[in-house]
């Protein structure tokens, strides 16, 4: 593979680096670009565009492949938890025995919202929507550890491990205070036992005297924080990143990753999935109807389509089966899961979705799953920013120890050239 890359402008040719990642994607090297030449690039929305080099996620959209630090996402689902695949993206290895009961301990310390947190949550505006109130819980945790959360790179660095700990810990917590802050009910501390997603599940919807929580659930929910754990330089990782950029401690930078994550054609995909699919079970539609508007560009499929997969997202097809599992456990049958699958089993026959690759993606089977556990849609996208809390976490610490610049995109003007001012008598 070539090293060298050449670019002619008028009578003028430029040399550029070309260089190569690990799994031998090339890039053209154009950091030296504007100097020599006055030249920028240009590609809005980034699509072809490498804003870093990173080292925590790899995915090949054309072979529907994603790997955690090398791992592929099939194995770490059938072998792995959630804990071990955070470890595992924060600190680039699969942890010892000792380091992942010594971080589930940690996050059990921290499973209990500090008082002024809890109470910033209950006083929040009920209109608020679960996103804002999760995005402004991180920001009030922050306040309430503010020796995490200095701004000072070296220390907050040197105190990620406590952050990262802290935050895994605290997100279920905050979304459980919420919602039972939502359904008018007091908050629910959490087990002095069970496991991480038991507890959550506990502190989101168990009553006095409940049975235990049916193991079957929270390995269900287990999964999908697992699969929803990374994927490199997303809309919400990559603002994410930018925020860490300029300096802003972990905190700040999930908060900001949050609001990114909310948007419907991101992370808010999950609850716009299930909506479209009552909205069709609804109107008697056996998804036909629904498939032509969507080829007539009325509507979209929601949970179809990818910026980077133009195969088959290897996610979907775990949740996919999953689902049968999940709902068979739980002794539920689900119509709408009848009316996702005649979806795909259609689209994925069409001309119009083929031409476009367009595939199920990992917010088409996820809804499904976290309907049936009793989840409220509006907080899918809440469980969503759960699962990629250490993926966002892995990315601040990438741009925290390589001391990146901050980042500062160029741009083409388009506006008004230069005019002289005109009082308001003469406009
Ligand atoms: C996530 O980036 C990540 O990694 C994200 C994520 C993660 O883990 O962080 O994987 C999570 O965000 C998954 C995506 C969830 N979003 C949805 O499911 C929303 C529905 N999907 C689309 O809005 C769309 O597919 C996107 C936004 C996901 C991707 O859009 P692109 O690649 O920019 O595609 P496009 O909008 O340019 O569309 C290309 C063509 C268009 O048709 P033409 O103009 O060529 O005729 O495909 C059509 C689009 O109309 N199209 C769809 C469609 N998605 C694209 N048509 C119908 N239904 C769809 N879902």
């Amino acid at each position: 593979m070539s090293d060298k890359a050449t670019l002619s402008l008028g009578d003028t040719t430029y040399s550029l680096n070309v260089f190569t990642g690990t799994e031998n994607e090339q890039a053209l090297d154009v950091r030296q670009l504007r100097k020599d030449s006055g030249l920028i690039t240009f590609d809005d929305g980034y699509g072809n565009t490498g804003s870093c080099e990173s080292s925590v996620t790899y995915i090949d959209g054309d072979k529907g492949i994603l790997r955690y630090r090398g791992y592929d996402i099939a194995e770490l689902a059938k072998k792995s938890n959630f804990l071990e695949v955070c470890l595992l993206l924060l600190n680039g290895e699969l942890p010892s025995k000792e380091e992942l009961t010594s971080f589930e301990q940690k996050v059990a310390t921290f499973q209990n919202l500090p008082p002024e947190v809890l109470q910033s949550v209950q006083s929040m505006p009920a209109g608020l929507h679960p996103m804002g109130s999760l995005g402004s819980g991180l920001q009030a945790l922050g306040g309430s550890f503010p020796h995490l959360c200095t701004n000072d790179r070296a220390k907050d660095l040197e105190n990620f491990d406590d952050a990262a700990a802290l935050i895994i810990a605290s997100l279920p917590a905050l979304a459980a205070a919420n919602h039972r802050k939502m359904t008018g009910e007091d908050y629910k501390h959490p087990l002095s036992s069970g496991n991480y997603c038991e507890n959550f599940l506990s502190m989101m919807f168990s009553q006095e005297g409940d049975s235990p929580i049916n193991p079957s659930l929270s390995k269900a929910l287990d999964l999908i924080f697992l699969l929803h754990a990374d994927h490199e330089q997303n809309c919400s990782t990559s603002t994410c990143r930018m925020i860490a950029s300029g300096g802003a401690n972990p905190f700040a930078s999930l908060a900001g990753a949050v609001s990114a994550l909310w948007g419907p054609l991101h992370g808010g995909a999950n609850m716009a999935v299930i909506n479209m699919l009552n909205d069709i079970h609804q109107s008697g539609d056996d998804g036909s109807k629904f498939i032509q508007s969507a080829k007539e560009g009325k509507s979209r499929l929601m949970g179809f389509g990818h910026r980077v997969y133009r195969n088959y997202d290897p996610r979907a097809k775990i949740l996919k089966s999953a689902c049968d599992q999940a709902l068979e456990a739980l002794g539920v049958s689900s119509p709408i899961l009848d009316i996702a699958r005649r979806l795909e089993e259609v689209a994925l026959q069409d001309p119009y979705f083929i031409d476009r690759k367009l595939y199920p993606n990992v917010d088409f089977y996820s809804g499904i799953i976290l309907q049936a556990m009793g989840f409220p849609t509006n907080t899918f996208t809440v469980l969503f920013a759960i699962g990629r809390a250490p993926g966002w976490l892995a990315h601040w610490k990438e741009i925290a120890q390589t001391g990146k610049k901050i980042h500062r995109p160029r741009q083409i003007y388009q506006g008004s050239n230069l005019r002289d001012y005109k009082t308001i008598e003469d406009r």
